[in-house]
């Protein structure tokens, strides 16, 4: 199979993490007899240092017309003065909006022999948690105002959904519950906000189809506690795009470290976007000592989802399991009796396990 890889590297430790990226797909190409061609494109505030633009055109050329994209990480103070239209985060954002990715995937698994930062009867049957989110409507995209009345500032961030909206991005939850434990969890603040009333009964009317999934509903502050009072009880969490990005970074932290998660943006089509959920992390840069597993966790769902290479997902999985139960640990998820290795080290080895 032949499959064209846009390649956003980005700022921070974006490089870093990329490159073992790159190793692990090198790996699976020679392996499994594929043939990877990769487009490298700068995105974030190392496009707006070399271009201006944080997304410049011919990135979003290439990310609308090669088979997926891959993307480290973007961001940095330095760039914190850009203009807001400007800022490194809005590549991202418009990125995912180009490509109309709507559902985000983000998948939040405690390996065997991490450790979670919650005690181990709390963990009970461990954390495995899939958190779908909404990711091209919703606050992130409605009009935002800031104006001046009856002289003092006032500002507005607009959150708006459509029925659409909504329906697409809960098909893909409803199907992965079907496959998974057949449970899906609607978290919203239906108490208070419109949006949310919207979506409870677009899934309650949806929920009818899929008479195999059990679902149920509950308010994301209830959520935000549920998920260090009991997460071994939570599977499949579908939600909207804020409450979706602020539980997954909490969910990510009861899995030892954020660095452990990739995530899916998918669309209609086959094409997809495909980041770990980390963030540029400008204090560990160039010291070679990120954890890789995040990004190569993200690859191994591009192989799965963009591409339809179970086979080669399931063996990039199988290699992060073996790296980790070898004892081999990034700075990030190190413990007494493990053995302390860096990024390209970390690379390295599970390409070795492939
Ligand atoms: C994420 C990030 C982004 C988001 C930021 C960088 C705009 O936090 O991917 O979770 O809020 O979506
Ligand atoms: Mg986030």
């Amino acid at each position: 199979m032949q499959k064209s890889i846009c390649v956003i590297e980005g700022d921070g430790i974006g490089p870093e993490v990329m490159a073992q990226a790159i190793k692990v797909l090198n790996k699976v190409a020679l392996k499994f007899n594929h043939k990877f061609d990769y487009q490298y494109c700068l995105a974030g505030g190392c496009a707006i240092d070399k271009t201006g633009k944080c997304l410049p055109d011919e990135t979003l050329n290439a990310v609308l017309n090669t088979d997926s994209t891959l993307l480290g990480a973007v961001g940095g103070s330095k760039w914190d003065s850009e203009p807001a239209n400007n800022r490194p985060e809005k590549a991202l954002l418009g990125i995912r909006k180009a490509m109309q990715v709507y559902a985000n995937l983000r998948p939040q698994k405690l390996y065997a022999g991490l450790d979670s930062p919650l005690k181990t009867e709390i963990i009970g049957d461990g954390i495995d948690i899939m958190i779908v989110r909404e990711l091209v409507s919703g606050v992130y995209f409605g009009e935002h105002n800031q104006s001046i009345e009856n002289g003092e500032q006032v500002a507005t961030d607009i959150m708006k959904y459509t029925e659409d909206e909504i329906k697409r991005v809960s098909k893909v939850a409803f199907e992965l519950a079907v496959k998974r434990s057949g449970s899906l969890l609607l978290v919203d603040k239906a108490n208070v906000l419109a949006t949310s009333k919207l979506w409870r009964s677009v899934v309650e009317k949806m929920a009818k189809d899929y008479p195999t999934v059990n679902v149920s509903y509950m308010y994301v502050d209830n959520c935000a506690m549920q998920l260090i009072k009991k997460p071994s009880k939570i599977d499949v969490i579908l939600t909207e795009n804020m409450f979706g990005d602020i539980l997954s970074d909490e969910a990510s932290a009861l899995i030892g470290s954020i660095g452990m998660s990739g995530s899916a943006s998918l669309g209609d089509g086959k094409r997809g976007f495909y980041e770990a959920i980390h963030g540029s992390a400008p204090d560990i840069a160039g010291k070679d000592i990120a954890n890789p597993i995040g990004m190569i966790l993200s690859v191994a769902m591009m192989l799965r989802h963009s591409f339809d290479l179970e086979k080669e997902a399931a063996s990039v999985e199988k290699a992060i399991d073996l790296f980790l139960q070898n004892g081999y640990r990034t700075q990030d998820i190190m413990k007494a009796d493990n053995t302390l290795v860096k990024c390209s080290e970390a690379g390295d080895l599970i390409c070795e396990y492939i």
